[in-house]
């Protein structure tokens, strides 16, 4: 994988979480085909390649917790985060050892208690008065508020600051709008896909975006880094 922007050089599995190493802050990291579609046939996998893989496993390298939509782990099965040897190795060194949590946001509170991301810590978001099945709420810590704004402020309460979404598009969308998505990872992969599901619904405005990073690898996946500018509404 070359690395093209900020700088222009090679780089390896192995650097890319010190290049996306990143403070406080909520970060999204999808995976789009180059006309915009995030899924096809229901699930992204056909879109992932060998960097897209490296980058998302980078993303979480560095992470305290990933947050995704109850749809997203429910359509792609969610496990536990876990981490291999070299990225526990590098959070070690970087004081990051305690386990990624997942935090699953949902309104319905429709978790099954069958859910392979149980087996992990897990930190389930709901709104106030939504009932839990009592197999799940056993296992999981539960965060009254889907509000992006409480909901970050009730992570870091918990330690959690270095913030990753993985999806899907509603659950982003409703973090873009609540102005506390600081930046978008976006892996192009080189695929026209035709009538799907898009990266955003519908926002309250358009966001200006800057572009931190830039990476290439072949056969034309482009992996992009871009911070969302803050309005002075956020
Ligand atoms: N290309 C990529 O990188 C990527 C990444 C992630 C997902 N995807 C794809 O995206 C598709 C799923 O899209 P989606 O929009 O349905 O996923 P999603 O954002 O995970 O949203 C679906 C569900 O998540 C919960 N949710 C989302 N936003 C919420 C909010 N603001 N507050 C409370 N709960 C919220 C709700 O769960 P309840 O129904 O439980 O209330 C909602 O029904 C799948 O095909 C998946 O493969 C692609």
């Amino acid at each position: 994988m070359r690395l093209l922007l900020p700088e222009s050089r090679e780089v390896t599995p192995d650097d890319l979480p010190d290049v996306y190493d990143v403070g406080p802050s909520l970060r999204a990291g999808f995976v789009l085909s180059a006309d915009g579609a995030i899924a096809v046939d229901g699930t992204s996998f056909a879109l992932s390649s060998a960097a897209d893989k490296a980058v998302f496993r980078a993303l979480r390298t560095v992470t305290d917790a990933v947050v995704v939509g109850a749809g997203t782990a429910r359509d792609e099965d969610y496990g536990p985060v876990r981490h291999s040897p070299a990225a526990a190795a590098w959070r070690a060194a970087h004081d990051r050892t305690t386990p990624t949590t997942l935090v699953v946001v949902s309104r319905s509170g429709r978790v099954s208690a069958q859910a392979r991301f149980l087996d992990g810590p897990v930190l389930l978001a709901v709104p106030e008065g939504v009932p839990i099945d009592a197999d799940v709420s056993a296992r999981v810590e539960i965060v009254r508020t889907v509000d992006p704004v409480e909901l970050v402020a009730a992570l870091a309460d918990r330690g959690l600051h270095r913030l990753l979404c993985e999806g899907g598009p509603s659950l982003l969308t409703s973090l873009l709008a609540g102005g506390v998505v600081d930046e978008l990872c976006l892996t192009t992969a080189p695929l026209a896909v035709g009538d799907a599901p898009r990266l955003l619904g519908a926002l309250p405005g358009a966001r200006d975006l800057r572009l931190l990073s830039l990476a290439y690898d072949d056969p034309g996946v482009l992996l992009s880094r871009w911070a969302v500018v803050r309005s002075t509404g956020d």
